[in-house]
């Protein structure tokens, strides 16, 4: 199973020019051939178009999906993002839940509906306090709620993203990146719910990685002791030499753990 790597740009840059420049310089970072691992860049929707012919070393991902077309203002429909050659979707990021009023309902409802129509997905849950040994609580109803009822065939193109959300680096109060031994530990429990609704062999290709300040000096820790198949990427991924460097951790961590 190859190593995933997703880049969130968020509501950045500002202009298409910054944009395609972002994504030029990415392309360029991303030079050495990286053929163990998967890298998805996820722009926002207005410059989906402009920087995909720039991206050849990644797969072009989108930051959020609605489930259907027709009289939806506002709204995205995947028929859409498939003509611009989106291939990957984020679905369920804790700023949509916080922000835009994203709920398990709506989460399930656009998760079963990417994958349906071909997307990759990567669903992100995670929990928003620190302290209270919530996690597992949070992150086993986000799970049951947005994954009951898919079809094991579909497990192969969906990775599971798991983001305390105090731990992303733009939360205000934040505390910072998690430990990896904690992250790790989320990872088992999320590999058993996807055991018990799956069965273990089925629920066996699904990845799991890690997102919440992901920097090129903790990118090691999270795929050796967290034992991630790969990191959601926010604030690092605005800047390509940073990027760049999460990328070859992952490779690397890639090639010894192989
Ligand atoms: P961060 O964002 O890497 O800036 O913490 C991660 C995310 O929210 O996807």
């Amino acid at each position: 199973m190859k190593k995933l790597i997703v880049a969130n740009w968020k509501a950045n840059p500002e202009t298409t020019e910054k944009a395609k420049a972002l994504a030029r310089a990415t392309e360029r970072a991303l030079s050495s051939a990286y053929r163990n691992i998967e890298i998805v860049v996820a722009p926002p929707f207005p410059f989906l178009e402009r920087v995909r012919p720039i991206l050849s070393r990644a797969r072009l991902g989108a930051q959020d999906m609605f489930w259907t077309g027709g009289a939806y203002t506002g709204a995205v429909s995947p028929g859409q993002l498939v003509a611009l050659g989106v291939s990957s979707v984020i679905i369920g990021h804790s700023e949509r839940r916080m922000y835009m009023g994203e709920t398990d309902a709506t989460v399930r409802k656009k998760l079963h509906a990417a994958l349906a129509r071909g997307f990759c997905a990567v669903l992100c849950v995670g929990e928003r306090e620190r302290h209270g040994g919530v996690a597992t609580a949070v992150v086993g109803d986000q799970l049951a709620s947005a994954l009951t009822g898919l079809k094991k065939g579909q497990l192969t193109r969906l990775a599971i993203a798991y983001e305390p959300v105090w731990a992303i680096s733009t939360t205000p109060g934040g505390a910072g990146a998690d430990t990896p031994d904690s992250a790790f530990r989320v990872r088992l429990y999320i590999e058993k719910v996807l055991a018990s609704l799956f069965g273990a062999r089925s629920a066996k290709p699904a990845r799991v990685i890690y997102g919440g300040s992901v920097a090129p000096d903790n990118t090691a820790a999270y795929m050796r002791e967290g034992k991630m198949d790969g990191v959601l990427v926010g604030g690092a991924s605005l800047d390509a030499k940073a990027f760049s460097r999460i990328v070859a951790e992952v490779a690397r961590s890639a090639t010894e753990i192989a």
